[in-house]
């Protein structure tokens, strides 16, 4: 949904999801989609009965299907009623009636009749696009056969929809299907390369590489190899967030097995040269990983092109379902690791255990539609975050932290000079105006590897981040009023 002032972002009439509006789909998706459904309620009724089919699966599936297109009457009431709001100090309007995606919105993102806050922190996690949650139901229902049993139809429609999704993710950073290895989520795909890469080279290198500012699941990897008896160099960040090349060349060693460096930098959003890094290790013969859940689906991410080795994602930063993600292996030249999970041999031997097919089938479908849309999201998130922080340009002393160029723009990280980062928490926490209150995430109490990064004058404890990709503009005007 477009309201008035926006920047040139282009307009999704057609179907609309809870991320907004969206580009019309072609005629075979609309018909693909018509077919699951039926295929989901043939399925409920030969498992349920007809008859103990409730009400409310029928409007569930409504979160998913398409809605009717807004005209530009909805369109202004909606945004006036939401905007007719004089201040977030008012009570939230009740005499709203939802329409079109609004509805959607509401519904499935369960915004309590806007009784919670309104959620900008995107690098947190997102929710389940509704394109997506139709791929995996049938994978809960009808189609839910063991991808590992090879004897029986049911074995195989699993392993199809398997083989499908890791196509996909494959396809979404320009590797080979065979080395994307299914994991439960970037915190075990982390664990998983660098663990399993020390291991399994161990009696020739014993030397790590990471930085200071990486997620904490990379860094405690490290201190668990230092505490058997690796030898781990955290590098420095620059004030600007960025590694400094020269400090990594200086750093690699003979026996330096791994140089692990994150893509997008969760807590700041910058976006660290992986290009260079990546030859620089293909150079000197050490394998290079990168911690890409912030990155891929958001930016072009390219293995060959960035001679990555390695790599994690995660399906839930690109709104696929929790509890999933993915290791990238690369298999030529091959990066041999040692499992950190063993048992019946699934997954290259690398991941033992049942793979979940529901969401493996959300995973695959949610890189698939973010390879397809990342030109217009890059754009729209670029438009949005724009707009917070022109919003917000009028509080005195507010610094946009991070390298201004080399960043993801999905991710707005701002010092409120000052200002304690608890003491922001608290006041966007009164319960005034419910509605109003934007859920920022300040991370210094959890997170204080970036706090150096950031300008001397500032404190570091007034650094917050609130992100806003993919929310509709109407939600981040009302978030900023
Ligand atoms: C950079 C980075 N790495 C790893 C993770 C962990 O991902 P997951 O929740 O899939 O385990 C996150 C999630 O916050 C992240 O932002």
């Amino acid at each position: 949904m477009i309201v008035c002032g926006q920047p040139s972002v282009p307009e999704r009439s057609e179907t609309q999801c809870v991320f907004g509006p969206r580009l019309p789909l072609p005629p075979h998706r609309h018909s693909k989609r018509r077919m699951l459904s039926r295929n989901v309620a043939r399925a409920s009724t030969r498992l349920l009965g007809r008859a103990s089919i409730p009400a409310h699966h029928t409007f569930r599936r409504t979160l998913a299907a398409p809605t009717k297109p807004l005209n530009a009457t909805e369109v202004s009431i909606e945004r006036d009623a939401l905007l007719s709001s004089p201040s977030a100090r008012a009570p939230p309007p009740t005499n709203i009636s939802l329409t079109g995606c609004l509805a959607v919105i509401d519904k499935s993102a369960v915004l309590d009749k806007r009784a919670r806050p309104i959620y900008l922190d995107a690098q947190a996690t997102t929710p389940v696009d509704p394109r997506v949650l139709d791929a995996m139901l049938p994978y809960l229902t009808s189609l839910y056969g063991n991808p590992h049993s090879r004897t029986h139809i049911y074995g195989w429609e699993s392993e199809k929809a398997v083989e499908t999704a890791r196509g996909h993710i494959a396809s979404l950073i320009g590797a080979d299907s065979r080395s994307i290895i299914f994991t439960s989520g970037a915190t075990e795909s982390n664990n998983m390369c660098l663990k399993g890469v020390a291991h399994f080279y161990r009696s020739r290198k014993r030397h790590l590489i990471t930085t200071q500012t990486e997620h904490k699941c990379v860094l405690d990897s490290c201190r668990v190899l230092q505490d058997e008896g690796f030898d781990v160099t955290y590098l420095p960040v620059q004030s600007n967030g960025l590694i400094d090349m020269a400090e990594l060349e200086a750093a690699i060693r003979p026996d330096t097995v791994l140089v692990s460096i994150m893509a997008v930098n969760n807590e700041i959003g910058v976006m660290q040269p992986l290009e260079a890094i990546g030859a620089l290790c293909r150079a000197k013969h050490v394998f290079f990983h990168t911690d890409a859940a912030q990155a891929v689906g958001k930016i072009e991410m390219d293995v060959e092109k960035l001679n990555i080795d390695l790599m994690s994602i995660s399906s839930h930063k690109i709104y696929g379902p929790k509890g999933i993600g993915a290791a990238y292996v690369r298999r030529r030249p091959r990066v041999r690791l040692d499992p950190i999970i063993s048992g019946g041999g699934q997954e290259r031997g690398l991941r033992s255990g049942t793979l979940a097919p529901h969401l493996v089938v959300g995973f695959g479908e949610a890189c698939r539609i973010a390879k397809e849309e990342m030109d217009y999201d890059h754009r729209r998130v670029t438009a949005l975050a724009k707009r917070l922080i022109d919003g917000l340009s009028d509080i005195p002393h507010v610094v946009q932290n991070g390298d201004p160029y080399h960043r993801y723009p999905g991710c707005v990280n701002l010092s409120f000079a000052y200002v304690e980062g608890e003491s922001l928490l608290m006041a966007l926490k009164v319960p005034f105006s419910p509605s109003a209150r934007i859920l920022l995430t300040c991370r210094t109490s959890r997170y204080r590897q970036v706090p150096h990064a950031l300008p001397p004058r500032l404190n570091p404890r007034t650094f917050c981040a609130p992100s806003a990709p993919m929310t509709t503009w109407h939600i981040l005007q009302y978030a900023l009023e």
